[in-house]
Formats: C-alpha cells, sequence, structure tokens
C-alpha cells in the first residue's frame, strides 16, 4: 500500500483554481519530486496534504488512513510532516533550543508538571535533550549546538530546519525548496543530506525544489505541474525530454543555475 495517497486534490480560492484533480501515490523510501514554474501550485499541494488547506475537493491517505481536513497537529503525530518554504527557524535561538522546540510534541508532562519541575518533567526534558543531541550527531550538525540559528551559514540553517522537522519523529517529509538560496557546494551537500535521510532514516520524501540539477539527482521520478494541472510524470530522462515540461519552463531562467 503507498504510504501517501493524494487523490483528486483540487483547491480553489475564490473563483481561481490553484491546484486541480491532483494525484499522487507514493510508496515509502521513495524520493519524488514535485516540480512546475513559480506560483505552478506546488505548495498548495503541500497545505492540502498536511492540513494546512482544506481541499476543495478529493482525498488525502496517510499510512493507510484517511487524513483529509485533520489538524496539521494531528497529521505530525501520524508521522507526516513538512518542512516550510520560508526557513521557520527561531533565529535568537541555538541549534540545540530549536531542537527542543520541536520535539515538544514528545513531552509527555504536563503544564503543572513543568511549572513544578516535577521529576517526570526533568526526566523528559533530559530525554528530549538527549535524543536531539543524538539526531544532531547523526546529522552532522552537533559542532553546531551552541551557536545562534539566524547567525549559521545559510546551507546549515535550511539542514537544521530539516533535523528539527526529523525530531517529530516522521515516516515522511514534504521538503519545500529546501536548496534555494544555496550555493553550489551547499546545494551539493544538501543533496546528500536529504539522500542520507532516505538511506539511513528510511524516510520518504516528496520534494518541491526550483534547482533541476537537485532535482534531477535525487529524486528517480518526478511530477510536474504548471497552473495548477499536472502536465507530466517520469524518471529524469523522461521529463527533460518532455516537450510540455520545456515549454512551461520557457522563458523561465532560474531554474538552471546552481
Ligand atoms: N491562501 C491563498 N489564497 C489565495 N490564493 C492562493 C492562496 N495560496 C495560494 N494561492 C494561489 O495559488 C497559486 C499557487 O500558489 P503556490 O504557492 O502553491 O505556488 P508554488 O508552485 O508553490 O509557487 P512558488 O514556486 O513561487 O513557491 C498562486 O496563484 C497563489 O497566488
Ligand atoms: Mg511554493
Amino acid at each position: 500500500m503507498s504510504l501517501l495517497d493524494a487523490k483528486d486534490l483540487t483547491m480553489r480560492f475564490g473563483g481561481l483554481v490553484s491546484v486541480a484533480n491532483f494525484n499522487a501515490a507514493i510508496e515509502p523510501g521513495e524520493i519524488v519530486g514535485l516540480i512546475g514554474p513559480n506560483g505552478a501550485g506546488k505548495s498548495t499541494v503541500f497545505n492540502m496534504v498536511c492540513g494546512f488547506y482544506k481541499p476543495t475537493q478529493g482525498r488525502v491517505f496517510f499510512d493507510g488512513k484517511d487524513i483529509t481536513g485533520m489538524k496539521p497537529n494531528n497529521i505530525v503525530e501520524m508521522g507526516l510532516t513538512r518542512v516550510f518554504q520560508n526557513g521557520r527557524l527561531f533565529k535568537k535561538m541555538n541549534v540545540i533550543e530549536n531542537m527542543l522546540v520541536g520535539r515538544q510534541r514528545h513531552f509527555k508532562a504536563s503544564l503543572l508538571d513543568s511549572i513544578l519541575r516535577t521529576p517526570t518533567y526533568q526526566q523528559n526534558e533530559k530525554l528530549a535533550y538527549e535524543k536531539s543531541i543524538n539526531l544532531l550527531e547523526k546529522l552532522d550538525l552537533i559542532n553546531y549546538i551552541h551557536e545562534e540559528a539566524g547567525k549559521l551559514p545559510f546551507g546549515i540553517q535550511r539542514k537544521l530546519e530539516v533535523a528539527r522537522a526529523m525530531s517529530t519523529k516522521p515516516k515522511m517529509l514534504l521538503l519545500d525548496e529546501p536548496a534555494t538560496g544555496l550555493n553550489v557546494e551547499e546545494s551539493n551537500d544538501m543533496i546528500h543530506f536529504i539522500t542520507q535521510l532516505r538511506d539511513e532514516f528510511n524516510i520518504t520524501i516528496l520534494l518541491i525544489e526550483h534547482s533541476m540539477r537537485v532535482v534531477m539527482s535525487i529524486c528517480p521520478r518526478i511530477i510536474v505541474i504548471d497552473h495548477g494541472e499536472t502536465i507530466a510524470e517520469g524518471n529524469p530522462d523522461e521529463i527533460r525530454e518532455n516537450q510540455k515540461v520545456f515549454e512551461a519552463y520557457l522563458g523561465v531562467d532560474d531554474n538552471v543555475e546552481n
């Protein structure tokens, strides 16, 4: 059974159709690319899948359950976590603090526990701290642990956002343009990082990315949307040679860099 199954997802805002009849069945362990020109509807697909928008039409199934209309937090608890297009780090907090914010849903202590700093609370806090350290070590970010997030190199900030999402223990990640604004070296690093998520953590990934180089090198399967419509689906070679894709990108020159 597919891990994520989006069926006929449609999103209308007033009279405007942002996404029409989007379909995708994603198997465990896959990295699937979702590409298309600016305003094509990519982020809207994510918003519908992870509960930020209630689709006008269609259904989303995750891990065998119908999650259409469920609250974003409950969807995260089921193992589907999204990383936003515009970074949402707490810039003034350091790396470990950002990680602990991400882990909050694993705190079992009550508010009263936290106010009184009961043993349950302290135990949970210690556990969360240890797990975050462990994750930072595995993701090769441990050297930055006490640095202020907003002052880190941009490539590291993007990785930290993904690391924080990883602390929700996802089965699947939705990554929205993780390589945007990165230089060649940083985006190579991101390619390695995303591949590592799949290979070492068994994470299934749906990836929105403008850099064709990044998408083509990590996604064996790519879905292309334009003006909300799915115009192509296939492997990198098929997508490269697809006439409709070529036309959709005509005049768009920001997709060849890095
Ligand atoms: N909340 C909303 N209200 C009205 N229109 C919206 C809303 N969210 C998205 N749209 C519209 O839907 C269309 C698709 O937007 P979306 O953000 O999904 O595009 P995108 O493919 O992610 O683009 P980009 O590559 O620039 O991030 C756009 O025309 C956008 O203005
Ligand atoms: Mg977007």
